[in-house]
């Protein structure tokens, strides 16, 4: 089901000039597609009434570590799949008239141009999924705004953290090299190969793989390997006729997954186990990491957090 008539594409905002790219500069690739469409029932309550995608980690939502690490890899179009209920993120790549007049009455320079970077980072557009027919449907409803030409995928529950070198950006480099779908990977302990897509591969050097075979969420027995699909992909646009001639899968939804599986019949696929650590923000413990780690990388907060962590340890 394409949604042409629910595509409602953010006004061009004024070039956001990413801050600083890092190692992403000789791709040709421009967009990147977030798929946000999800209820978020492992966060509840806390998503009950509030995009998951939107929870707070030390001092931005979840989804602008996403957009940063796209904007750090050379991006500048953002294309967000959401669903109703959900238009908090879109808000929050915008800045409201309003806000602006009353900062700028007071005089606020500061925070006027902190809520100006956010909104000039990258273009923003947002597209809807109706239904939760899974990761693969969902990055499906991208198609009428992705065109015809290569894109990137970010799941951003996910927070992959390189300060020198975004995950992204390492995956584009792959690409480049090979100009096929690249996959980010990690190792998984084996007991939670269910939790992933898992891939069978050859190794062709140190961290790059050619993948032979990959199967969503299999049983710890079934999975060909430990590598585990991590929330990143490169993907090429005829990855859109597989999807549409993926069945349901996993859960009965179309997976991403499957659809790549379809492809790899006619195209080859790599797969990069990337530098960096991963939070998987979609669990309460992952989130934790995330916030706990993460503050204590911040120069403004690391010093008075961590004597406050320690302090609490003490007293627990
Ligand atoms: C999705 C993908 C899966 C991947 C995982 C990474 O699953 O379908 O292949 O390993 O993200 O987080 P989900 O976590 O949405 O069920």
């Amino acid at each position: 089901m394409v949604v042409n008539d629910a595509v409602r594409a953010a006004e061009p905002r004024a070039a956001g000039k990413p801050a600083r790219v890092v190692g992403g500069e000789g791709h040709d690739v421009r967009k990147a597609v977030f798929p946000a469409a999800g209820l978020g029932t492992r966060m509840l309550p806390a998503t009950k009434a509030m995009p998951k995608e939107m929870l707070n980690v030390v001092d931005r939502p979840l989804i602008q570590y996403g957009v940063e690490e796209a904007v750090a890899s050379g991006l500048s179009q953002i294309i967000l799949v959401t669903a109703a209920g959900k238009s908090a993120m879109e808000d929050h790549f915008d800045t409201p008239a309003a806000l602006v007049r009353l900062l700028q009455k007071k005089g606020d320079t500061k925070t006027l141009a902190a809520m100006h970077a956010i909104d000039t980072m990258a273009q923003v557009a947002a597209v809807r999924q109706r239904e939760a027919h899974g990761l693969g449907h969902a990055v499906l409803m991208a198609r009428p705004l992705v065109g015809d030409e290569p894109f990137c995928v970010f799941l951003p529950d996910d927070i992959i953290d390189n300060p020198e070198d975004a995950c992204m950006a390492q995956l584009l480099r792959v690409y480049e090299r090979y100009r096929c779908p690249v996959i980010a990977v990690e190792r998984a302990p084996r007991e939670d190969v269910s939790k992933y897509g898992i891939l069978a591969v050859q190794q062709v050097e140190p961290r790059l793989y050619r993948v032979e075979d990959m199967v969503e969420k299999p049983s710890v027995a079934e999975a060909p390997s430990d590598l585990a699909i991590m929330g990143r992909y490169v993907l090429t646009p005829d990855v859109f006729d597989a999807l549409d001639r993926t069945p349901p899968g996993a859960g009965g939804k179309i997976q991403l997954t499957d659809a790549l599986r379809l492809l790899l019949e006619t195209t080859p696929i790599y797969a990069y186990e990337y530098v960096g650590r991963r939070y998987d923000c979609g669990s309460k413990l992952g989130y934790l990491q995330a916030t706990v780690e993460l503050a204590l990388q911040r120069p403004d907060l690391a010093h008075d957090f961590r004597g406050a962590l320690e302090d609490a340890l003490r007293r627990a």
